[in-house]
């Protein structure tokens, strides 16, 4: 089967709804054979030094959250810039959007902008060639599907409860295969809602931004306790279905004091390194995300050779999938471990240049969602066609979530020989 080249003849561009409500960007790359959709996530807890988010402000709309300024970028600037281009042909695309931009974090046009752009023309390029996207994405005999980090209980910024600690994760390592992991991910999902009404009652099962649960409690300790009881009450043991946090730390950092406001009191750096190396003993945490605030190298580095021989110590909001950030954390040996988004950076070319110099420091790696979210599954494809140890997005429930485990279990199907699991090989 030849491939067509597709060229991109125009593309067009609109707001929806992401899973919170507010406005997103949503892109159409249209080729003589071809259409492609995508739609972008925007954070809640972002990194400082994120590509930007373009924001309309305007009061009357949305609560100025609106995106036609994003929108307009698409269709008057983007899209004339790209036309002709092939639509396969990804890096090009991106470096042309990079420079009608001309700026450093995608502030002129929007990251917003550009990363729709980006992700529709690699799915025009799969429909023009009737393949599917993770390998158009990239083309490999055999494909490694991620372990999924399932977000259960929802705290910090993505809940209206008292947890500090932004995300509890079940990671079921022991599955055999991605479909099966998704599957005792879900019934632990289940048993910790009984788990929690037995102990806090019905308003301990209410949701969070992720589709986890957001009990009304206030201790790292207590939500970790369930989880675990979760877990053996489906019939699984510590080995089988791994505990993971992440701290999203700087969102309850004190900058003028140097300290963390965290189960019910606050604690320095020295004393919440102490605190997560008393979890990683007690919870066995196979992964621990931004325990430190974005800035904290040396911090991340402490943790990292204390805890990083059993756990991965995942930077997020430290790096934000920028390769000049993460060339610091490998000076620096701050982690072991990386998150990927796609829309801290803003374009797919620039996600896989991430992705391939975690490759090369050996670090684990995770491809992540937001917690903002639309129904678009370009992760699932994504982790897939770059062996991702893990795939973060969110609770088993919830559309938006469902979309990229539902997505994931159709890849599984597909590949069927073909499909490895990256289980234990973390
Ligand atoms: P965010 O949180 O999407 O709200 O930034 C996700 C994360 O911190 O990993
Ligand atoms: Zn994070």
């Amino acid at each position: 089967m030849g491939s067509v080249a597709a060229r991109i003849v125009s593309v067009k561009a609109r707001e929806v709804l992401d899973s919170r409500g507010n406005p997103s960007v949503e892109a159409e790359v249209v080729t003589r054979e071809s259409v492609g959709r995508a739609s972008v996530p925007s954070g809640a807890s972002k990194g400082r030094l994120e590509a930007l988010e373009l924001r309309d402000g305007d009061a009357k709309r949305f609560h100025g959250r609106g995106v036609r300024k994003a929108v307009a970028n698409v269709t008057k600037v983007i899209g004339p810039g790209v036309k002709g281009l092939v639509a396969a042909d990804t890096r090009r695309i991106d470096d042309a959007m990079i420079s009608l931009d001309g700026t450093p974090n995608k502030s002129k046009l929007g990251a917003n902008a550009i990363l729709a752009v980006s992700m529709a023309a690699v799915r025009a390029a799969a429909n023009a060639n009737s393949v599917s996207l993770f390998s158009q994405l990239r083309k490999q005999r055999a494909y490694t599907l991620p372990v999924p980090m399932m977000n259960v209980i929802n705290g910090g910024e993505h809940a209206g409860n008292n947890l500090a600690i932004q995300e509890f994760h079940i990671e079921p390592v022991g599955a055999k295969t991605c479909t099966e992991a998704i599957r005792m991910g879900a019934e632990v999902y289940h048993s910790l809602k009984e788990v929690l009404v037995s102990r806090y009652g019905r308003v301990a099962i209410n949701v969070g931004d992720e589709g986890g649960f957001a009990p009304p409690l206030g201790l790292t300790r207590d939500a970790l306790k369930s989880v675990r009881e979760a877990i053996s009450k489906s019939g699984y043991n510590e080995e089988d279905v791994r505990l993971g946090i992440d701290a999203a730390s700087s969102t309850f950092y004190d900058g003028k004091t140097g300290r963390y406001a965290i189960d019910g009191g606050s604690m320095d750096e020295r004393k919440l390194e102490d605190f997560y190396s008393t979890l990683r003993d007690e919870f066995g945490l196979l992964t621990i995300e931004d325990p430190f605030h974005e800035e904290a190298f040396a911090a991340f580095a402490s943790i990292t050779k204390r805890l990083g021989a059993s756990s991965k110590v995942i930077g997020d909001d430290i790096y934000v999938t920028n390769v000049g950030r993460m060339r610091t954390g490998i000076r620096k040996k701050a982690t072991n471990a990386v998150l990927i988004k796609l829309n801290q950076i803003g374009s797919v070319s620039e996600t896989e240049d991430s992705i391939e110099l975690a490759k090369k420091a050996g670090w684990s790696i995770t491809v992540s969602h937001r917690s903002g979210e639309t129904e678009d599954p370009f992760i699932a494809h994504m982790a897939t066609a770059f062996g991702s140890d893990f795939v973060k997005t969110g609770a088993p429930a919830r559309g938006e979530r469902t979309a990229k485990y539902n997505e994931l279990m159709r890849i599984e199907e597909e590949l069927g020989s073909r499909a490895r699991f990256a289980g234990r090989r973390f």
